[in-house]
């Protein structure tokens, strides 16, 4: 996971993307910049100017991993400006790196009633202060679950839940085949060096690419974006 303060790099834009990057709402990004969370600024524009783009589409933009909702905002500012809907998935219990013990846990976000992680009452404060609310929809649960409900196209896919080979393919297999073509795949965490973070993320990556059906936009820092490129991307590849 990359918690790394922000020293702001330039994206690699490699499409032909023209003009100033799109930038949020000044004080959406207050709020980002304000948020618990795991994404450090350049990462965030980068996110924010691939919510931009595939909000065109006119299709809801999708997240796997809310946690406070820092990420959230951008999808949310993006959403609101083009009309569509953010919808956010996470059970709210934390990936196995934010538990107790382990180099990511929070001890201000652990229920004191249940004595478990809980998410949700931050992520809602985030987005209710930033006046986003109207333009996000959560979905409190299993990532998996939720994507097997799911029965409608996507512009953008936004993969950073849990980051264990089995949640990042979960999340690969179960979303990805809701994008639309030239929708979105974005990833966040994406190490191809071992020494810099785990590895689950970098597959997921190089799976989308080695199946062919996407070509990557932009790598910022470790955020990936990648446009999908043919209509019949099916699970399992
Ligand atoms: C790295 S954090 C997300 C960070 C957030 N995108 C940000 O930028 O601040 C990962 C989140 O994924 C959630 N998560 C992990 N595995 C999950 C799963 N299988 N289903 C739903 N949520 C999951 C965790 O609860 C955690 O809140």
């Amino acid at each position: 996971m990359n918690q790394t303060p922000a020293e702001p790099r330039p994206g690699r834009a490699q499409d032909a993307a023209q003009g100033p990057a799109p930038a949020p709402a000044p004080e959406t990004f207050a709020a980002f910049e304000a948020a618990k969370g795991f994404m450090p600024a350049d990462e965030g524009l980068a996110l924010y100017a691939a919510a931009v783009e595939a909000s065109q589409l006119g299709l809801p933009l999708l997240e796997v991993g809310t946690y406070c909702g820092r990420s959230t905002l951008l999808l949310a500012d993006a959403a609101r400006a083009a009309g569509v809907t953010a919808v956010t998935v996470d059970h709210h219990r934390g990936s196995e790196e934010q538990q107790p013990g382990w180099e990511y846990h929070d001890p201000d976000v652990v229920d004191p009633h249940t004595g478990l992680m809980d998410t949700l009452p931050a992520f809602r404060r985030t987005l209710h202060a930033a006046g986003l609310e109207d333009h996000v929809v959560a979905v409190v649960g299993r990532s998996p679950r939720a994507a097997a409900l799911w029965g409608r196209p996507l512009g953008l896919v936004f993969i950073d839940g849990g980051h264990t080979d089995e949640h990042a393919s979960a999340d690969y297999e179960g979303w990805v085949p809701h994008l639309t073509r030239g929708g979105l795949l974005v990833v966040h965490d994406v190490f191809p060096d071992p020494a810099d973070g785990g590895q689950a993320p970098y597959r997921v990556y190089r799976r989308a690419l080695d199946y062919g059906a996407f070509r990557e936009v932009s790598a910022t820092r470790s955020l990936r974006v990648l446009r999908r490129t043919d209509a019949a991307v099916r699970s399992g590849r």
